[in-house]
């Protein structure tokens, strides 16, 4: 090999590792075929303009207010997206982020509204995120023909209205001839009752590789739930009672029974949310926030058991097992943003005279996590393999340990004793949304500096709220 060859191939790479980084062949997405790539998303175009939420919400009041407060609702104003999308504005560019509104705000992105971070001066169909007329104006999908030929940032088609300007929504049952008061017509809809509707969004993808990053639908579709046919809309647009029953005997609710909460584990955005209707002196929407918070902790409290037992060696307690039970999550637990989102056990022990033997899992008063506590995460790591939480880096995972559904998780704590002794084991398993400095990293991204302030009335980021979902004491006496 000549000199000159050996310096290539020492260059080469180098080269290819500039930010514009190209797909790889096996995996590149037809721009024809999809014109706002990176997002997936298709518009038939026609004279029929998207429909702002409070004129749909004039004829459904009802849904209205369910949707209102809901993450769906503030999937762009969420002040932790903006922040990120700001980070990835700055480091990717506008191109990339296209990607992420096609999720956040659709309908803005197809109308080409959307120009980048921030709120100012958009619409308030822009504005509405993740709105009625998003999800009503869905005709189809594209899942199987996206690079990766599974569901994938925003694979859907979105299809308002027919050429003569008439509005046509499609919904799950269309009831009648005189469905929509003149206002839209309605069209019967299978794609509405099924996890296929909100799989296209909630599968995040490296848009460069295709990388599956957020696969909640994929772990729905492999779990038990899906071979019995409960889909996401059977615990997440139903009240708690029906999604425990859901969950634990495998039937579906009744038509009468759904709801458009679209409930999650998001406390904190659902806090910042009755502060920011709170500072406007909207009273209504802050109650109706702080239920879907209590609404969250609850289905939070709901997903998971715990167990624990002792594990002998030589007729001596050598170990304790505790078991994470995934019970009630239809996906994994946690699911989506396993690589930001923390599940961790805090466990203690204490032998007879009230001695602390072991302990772990504590937090400290500044929200930090001791460095040997056992988290149920992934760890997403970018194209050299080093860590990453962002969604435009990360080309693969280090570590998945989330819970499967109705599977589990065992997690063994060394504790040898002396025979006869009786310890006392207390855990706990606890939530929170995103560790306290991601979470401050991320909001003081927000593109407007006063923004917290001036929409939320906060000046200080507060402390993350921490859900204690299961705990349980046991006491060990050795033979
Ligand atoms: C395929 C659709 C999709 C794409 C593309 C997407 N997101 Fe998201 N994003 C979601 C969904 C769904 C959630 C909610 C998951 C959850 O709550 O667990 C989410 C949640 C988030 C959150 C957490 C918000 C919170 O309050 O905890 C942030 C931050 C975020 N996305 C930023 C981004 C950025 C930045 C990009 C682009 C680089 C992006 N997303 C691309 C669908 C998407
Ligand atoms: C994330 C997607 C999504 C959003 C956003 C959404 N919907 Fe729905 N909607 C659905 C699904 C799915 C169903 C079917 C649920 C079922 O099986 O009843 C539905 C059902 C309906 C129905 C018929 C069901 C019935 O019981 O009569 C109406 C009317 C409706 N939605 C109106 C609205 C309005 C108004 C908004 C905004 C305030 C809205 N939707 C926001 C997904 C959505
Ligand atoms: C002028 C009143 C009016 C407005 C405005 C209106 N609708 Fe409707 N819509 C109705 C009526 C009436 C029905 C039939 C009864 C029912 O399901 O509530 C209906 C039914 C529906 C259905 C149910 C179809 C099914 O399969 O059960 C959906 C979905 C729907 N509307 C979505 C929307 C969306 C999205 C908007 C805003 C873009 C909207 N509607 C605006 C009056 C209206
Ligand atoms: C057009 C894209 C889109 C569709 C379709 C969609 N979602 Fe979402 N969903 C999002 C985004 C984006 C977020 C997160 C917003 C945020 O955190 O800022 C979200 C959040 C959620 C959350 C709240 C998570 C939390 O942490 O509280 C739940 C639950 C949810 N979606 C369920 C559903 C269900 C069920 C469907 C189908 C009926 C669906 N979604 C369809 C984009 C979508
Ligand atoms: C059997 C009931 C069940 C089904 C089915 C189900 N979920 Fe969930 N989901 C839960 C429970 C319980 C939680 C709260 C615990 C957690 O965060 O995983 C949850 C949480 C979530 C969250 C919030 C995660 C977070 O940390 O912010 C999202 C997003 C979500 N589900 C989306 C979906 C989607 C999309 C589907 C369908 C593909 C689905 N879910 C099907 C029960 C269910």
């Amino acid at each position: 090999m000549k000199p000159s060859a050996i310096v290539l191939l020492i260059v080469a790479p180098l080269l290819f590792s500039s930010p514009a980084i190209a797909a790889p062949p096996h995996m590149q997405t037809d721009t024809g075929f999809y014109p706002y790539a990176p997002s997936l998303l298709k518009w038939e175009k026609t004279e029929a303009e998207f429909t702002d939420p409070e004129t749909c919400g004039e004829c459904h009041p009802e849904k209205y207010e369910q949707w209102q407060g809901s993450m769906h609702a503030i999937a762009f104003q969420d002040p932790l997206y903006q922040g990120e999308l700001n980070l990835a504005a700055t480091k990717a560019g506008h191109d990339t982020t296209r990607q992420c509104e096609g999720c956040h705000t659709p309908a803005a992105v197809v109308t080409g509204e959307i120009k980048g971070p921030g709120l100012k001066g958009l619409s308030p169909i822009a504005l509405a995120g993740v709105s009625c007329d998003v999800c009503h104006s869905v005709k189809g999908h594209t899942h199987w023909q996206t690079p990766s030929h599974q569901p994938e940032n925003g694979s859907l088609i979105l299809s308002p209205g027919t050429g003569e300007e008439e509005l046509t929504k499609y919904g799950p049952t269309a009831p009648d001839e005189d469905c929509g008061d003149g206002f839209h017509t309605c069209i019967q809809s299978q794609l509405h009752t099924s996890s296929e509707l909100c799989a296209s969004c909630h599968q995040v993808f490296n848009h460069r590789t295709h990388t599956p990053i957020e696969v909640s639908y994929q772990e729905w579709r492999d779990s038990p739930y899906s071979a019995k046919s409960i889909h996401c809309q059977d615990c997440h647009m139903v009240d708690t009672k029906t999604f425990k029953r859901s969950a634990d005997e495998l039937v579906k609710p009744d038509r009468t029974e759904y709801r458009h909460y679209f409930n999650g584990a998001n406390l904190f955005l659902y806090n910042l949310t009755a502060l920011a209707a709170e500072k406007k002196g909207n009273k209504e929407l802050a109650a109706n926030a702080r239920e879907k918070y209590d609404m969250a902790l609850a289905r939070l409290k709901a997903a998971a058991e715990l167990a624990v037992s002792p594990v002998y060696r030589n007729g001596r307690l050598a170990e304790i097992r505790i078991r994470v039970k995934n019970i009630r999550a239809g996906h994994n637990l946690p699911t989506s943003l396993t690589n930001i989102r923390q599940m961790w056990l805090e466990v203690t022990a204490t032998g007879p005279d009230g001695k602390v033997l072991m302990s772990t899992g504590s937090l400290d008063p500044k929200g930090k996590l001791a460095k040997d506590t056992r988290i149920f995460n992934t760890r997403g790591q970018d194209r050299n393999l080093n860590f990453s939480i962002y969604p435009w880096e990360i080309e693969s995972f280090s570590k998945n340990e989330t819970v499967p559904p109705k599977g589990f998780r065992d997690v063994f704590y060394g504790l040898s004793m002396p025979e006869k002794t009786p310890v006392t084991v207390h855990a706990t398993l606890r939530f929170r949304q995103a560790a306290q400095e991601i979470a401050e990293k991320l909001l003081r991204l927000v593109p407007d500096p006063g923004h917290l302030e001036k929409i939320y009335g906060i000046k200080e980021i507060p402390l993350l709220p921490v859900v204690d979902m299961t705990e349980t004491t046991v006491v060990i006496n050795t033979p």
